[in-house]
């Protein structure tokens, strides 16, 4: 973690991040909020400011939070102005609830617990409940799979989706430190600023949080994470 140190103080100052209200943005009213198994939501956390974003979808569960779903719009509309490809919103916001049905869906489907756990997450261990992540497909029929990552459109998004403040949150290298497969097509809304130090850094978002929280926090998470 000490290695990002410098550069990352080096890239705060690049990029004017504001970092006086760090605490506010790692709250969940904030973009910066960490959740996985180990940083949990209540089941009784909603966003209060939760919109449908104007693009194209396969499903009409799509909500995001307000900026997060102006962020998508912009991000959609230049992928297809730039490079000519549609992208489709699938799932958005999840409550609690939801989350628990689509859990118990997956231990269903492949019979194992552990497998599940790794494809998708208990509730309240996911951050499609903070309304700042969308699964993203390249077509109404595609399939949310590690082949998406190969189409043009996972292509295009990996290498794009920071300029509009979105990072691709569960790389394949990633799954032991996030606790989720590999899921190119699932982005998370960060804010344009975090967006881009994340995109050029290559980090997972925990170690993104861990040096925020070791640089204005004096906190050091690193054993606890373990
Ligand atoms: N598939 C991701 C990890 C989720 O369920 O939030
Ligand atoms: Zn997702």
């Amino acid at each position: 973690m000490i290695r990002f140190i410098a550069l990352l103080t080096a890239l705060f100052s690049v990029f004017t991040i504001n970092t006086a209200n760090i605490t506010d943005q790692m709250s969940p009213d904030g973009y910066l909020m960490l959740v996985n198994r180990q940083y949990r939501l209540p089941a009784v956390y909603e966003p209060a400011d939760l919109v449908k974003p104007k693009v194209l979808h396969t499903s009409s569960q799509i909500l995001m939070r307000k900026d997060a779903a102006v962020a998508l719009e912009l991000l959609f509309a230049a992928a297809k102005e730039e490079a000519g490809l549609k992208l489709y919103a699938h799932s958005g916001y999840r409550s609690y609830s939801t989350q628990q049905a689509i859990y118990q869906r997956k231990i269903n489907e492949v019979k194992n617990i552990e497998k599940a756990r790794l494809l998708v997450a208990d509730p309240g261990a996911s951050e499609h409940q903070l309304g700042l992540a969308m699964d993203v497909k390249a077509s109404p029929n595609g399939k949310l799979n590690a082949a998406f990552g190969k189409t043009k459109e996972g292509i295009w998004l990996a290498e794009n989706a920071h300029r509009f403040g979105f990072i691709i949150r569960y790389k394949e290298e990633w799954t032991e430190i996030t606790g989720y497969a590999y899921e190119p097509w699932h982005i998370r809304y960060v804010g344009p600023e975090h967006a881009a130090i994340i995109h050029e850094l290559d980090i997972p978002f925990e170690e993104y949080i861990e040096s925020l929280r070791l640089m204005y926090l004096g906190e050091n998470t690193e054993e606890s994470a373990k």
